[in-house]
């Protein structure tokens, strides 16, 4: 377990800017920060990010919360997990009160792998720059083609030395655990004893986007036929192929400076193009793109150009992943590298500048070049052609979102040309492929409602999902405003000895709160805010944000009202001062608190005429009579105070 005292360090250091920017490209926007939303797809940006009050929000899916949800969230982290990587980012050292068995081993296995990832890669980068063997075998071979120092320390290149075990030993003598090392695919096991799994080959070592070292390719020197020319880390914890871009951690910056990441096959095509400077490159090891894949460039740009060799079988691989591509709002643009030369090879033959420039003027739309591509392999089979007039109508079909619409537009256009084909007909087949999805979407989202319901009608554990709901329900924003408007205001002053909290409180205390709240998320943040002010506590919303309960935490977050922060610029055009919330927040108490009872009053009146509409003796029909005007009585002079909040 981890202290409260570290817990408490953490969250004073916590900044959410930086914990977000690290995986979000925010740009400042009055006093927020706005960007993509990394939980949906999105073109325009919804993602509001508040450093003064240490939220998130998006507009867009609904999601929000704080920095330690958004590590959960974003990075699937237990709340330890994140407390941890907060610790580490802020360089809070952890002082862990108990620990329970099941936590260290659960720990130590993620963990593990790290660490021995870790060490395995100085001591292969020790083997290639400072022993006679790598020296010899290694470091020449990469001197040979062209790599220079700096680059091979930036990637931490390595060597695995021609020796049958040389590191197994070496990990061995470090004590580090049999089955981990076994699941790193650093070494394997031969009659019975830990070998080297990657004897005799170059290192390199794969970070994450936050720079571990989660695996390795190792690549055999020189060319042999007989063995794989890379042996890469089998899937593990902390090695999932499908989520990985070689290089994503170095590219990070560049490719938002460029705001294009280009996309290469290899390893040894990143480290060359780095050497000459050009930084926006990631790998995809030549497999087809995964939707994590995709979704990881598009946290940076929407612009990924993929540069392949022109016989490279990849190509066909990358293609795979377009349709995919093309609903994330990808655009993506191919370039083929000619002459049996591959990006590696091109960028050391002609330099910085003509390898920017042929990128430039060879940049080929890879819609059309898909299509290029599969009409000279129909040739002239019709049956074959047909095919492909349906394959690129679904391709178009997937550019389905408002903001695609002239793209798609121009697609069928130029494909009907390439595909001498009328262009009315292809923007036909076009919606209907559309309509087949929505209809199909439609079924599936129907099915689901109907298995959710039934079981989920009592339960509210999505808070999301519930607050649209009750965005929904008027009568709930009753509930939520008057919530809002104490946990912002509550510490403020009311009177003279009396703050705004004591003033909310106390009418409610004549009322029964269980009453007056149909929400039971509302009724446990005033309880929780009660207890606290019983017990002498000044609450705020921050005393909430870090909040044990996650899901309380991210309730009150989602009250928060951070479009109003938004619209700080749009203010200044106003001539004068305009009141802001805060210079309201008397108003503003009174009018919600009025609004709640108002709702209670009208839910009396509506009671009492149910009764009223019963059979009754005459002296019970004249009670409910009274009781109908005294409510009726309360109901006017409420609004009458309404009005008074108001028009003041
Ligand atoms: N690859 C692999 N296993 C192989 C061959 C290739 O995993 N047997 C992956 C590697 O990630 C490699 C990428 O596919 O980087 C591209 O392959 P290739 O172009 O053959 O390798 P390069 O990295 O370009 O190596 P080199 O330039 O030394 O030929
Ligand atoms: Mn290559």
């Amino acid at each position: 377990m981890i202290s409260q005292h570290t817990i408490e360090q953490i969250l004073s250091r916590i900044d959410v800017i930086d914990i977000v920017g690290s995986f979000v490209k925010l740009k400042k926007r009055g006093t927020n920060y706005l960007g993509l939303c990394p939980f949906h797809n999105e073109k325009t940006p919804s993602f509001t990010v508040s450093p003064a009050k240490e939220i998130y929000k998006c507009f867009g899916c609904g999601k929000s919360g704080n920095s330690i949800s958004f590590l959960m969230e974003h990075e699937k982290y237990s709340y330890v997990e994140a407390l941890r990587w907060l610790a580490n980012r802020y360089n809070v050292e952890i002082e862990e009160t108990e620990t329970s068995p099941a936590y260290k081993e659960a720990q130590q296995k993620a963990d593990s792998l790290y660490i021995i990832n870790n060490f395995a890669q100085k001591f292969f980068s020790d083997m290639l720059l400072n022993t006679e063997e790598g020296q010899d075998i290694a470091l020449s071979y990469l001197k040979e083609r062209g790599f220079n120092d700096a680059v091979i320390e930036k990637f931490q290149l390595g060597y695995c030395s021609r020796q049958r075990d040389a590191f197994a030993k070496a990990a061995a003598e470090a004590q580090y655990n049999p089955e981990f090392l076994l699941k790193s695919g650093l070494v394997v096991t031969r009659d019975e004893q830990l070998v080297d799994n990657y004897r005799d080959r170059i290192i390199f070592p794969v970070h994450n986007q936050t720079g571990k070292i989660i695996g390795f390719g190792a690549r055999i020197i020189g060319k042999n036929d007989r063995a794989p020319k890379y042996i890469n880390t089998p899937e593990n914890e902390i090695y999932i192929k499908s989520k990985i871009l070689y290089g994503s951690y170095f590219a990070r910056q560049a490719i938002d400076r460029a705001d294009e990441c280009l996309l290469v096959e290899g390893y040894t095509d990143v480290i060359s193009l780095h050497q000459a400077g050009i930084e926006n490159v990631v790998a995809s090891g030549g497999t087809s793109l995964t939707p994590d894949q995709l979704r990881l460039v598009k946290k940076y740009t929407n612009n990924l150009t993929i540069i392949y060799d022109g016989d490279s079988a990849g190509i066909k691989a990358a293609l795979r992943g377009l349709d995919l591509a093309l609903e994330e709002g990808l655009n993506v643009q191919l370039v083929l590298i000619p002459d049996k030369e591959d990006p590696d090879s091109y960028v050391k033959k002609v330099g910085n500048e003509a390898f920017r420039n042929f990128i430039a003027q060879n940049k080929k739309d890879v819609v059309l070049f898909q299509l290029e591509v599969s009409l000279k392999d129909a040739g002239n089979d019709s049956v074959k052609k047909s095919a492909v007039v349906n394959r690129i109508a679904e391709t178009i079909s997937r550019l389905n979102k408002a903001e695609d619409f002239t793209k798609q537009q121009d697609y069928i256009r130029q494909c009907a040309g390439l595909l001498h084909i009328d262009e009315a007909g292809l923007n036909a087949l076009v919606n209907k492929f559309i309509r087949d999805r929505v209809t199909k979407q439609e079924n599936k989202a129907q099915a689901a409602e109907l298995n959710a319901r039934p079981e989920n009608a009592e339960s509210t554990p999505g808070i999301t999902e519930d607050e649209t709901l009750s965005l929904l329900n008027k009568d709930e924003l009753v509930e939520r405003n008057i919530t809002r408007a104490l946990l912002e205001f509550g510490t403020y002053d009311w009177g003279e000895e009396q703050k705004v909290y004591d003033y909310i409180l106390s009418e409610f205390d004549s009322n029964s709160l269980h009453e007056l709240f149909d929400n039971k998320q509302m009724l446990l943040i005033i309880e929780t805010y009660k207890t606290w002010v019983q017990n002498g506590v000044d609450p705020s919303p921050k005393s909430f944000l870090y909040h044990e309960n996650i899901e309380l935490s991210t309730l009150v977050v989602g009250l928060m009202d951070t479009r109003y922060e938004l619209s700080h610029n749009w203010k200044e055009h106003y001539d004068g001062p305009m009141p802001t919330r805060e210079e309201l927040y008397r108003e503003e108490v009174a009018s919600t608190l009025n609004y709640l009872k108002l709702r209670k009053i009208k839910r009396l009146i509506d009671e009492n005429q149910r009764d009223l509409e019963k059979l009754h003796s005459p002296e019970e029909q004249l009670t409910l009579l009274q009781t109908h005007q005294h409510l009726k009585q309360l109901e006017i002079e409420l609004i009458r105070n309404q009005g008074a909040v108001i028009f003041k």
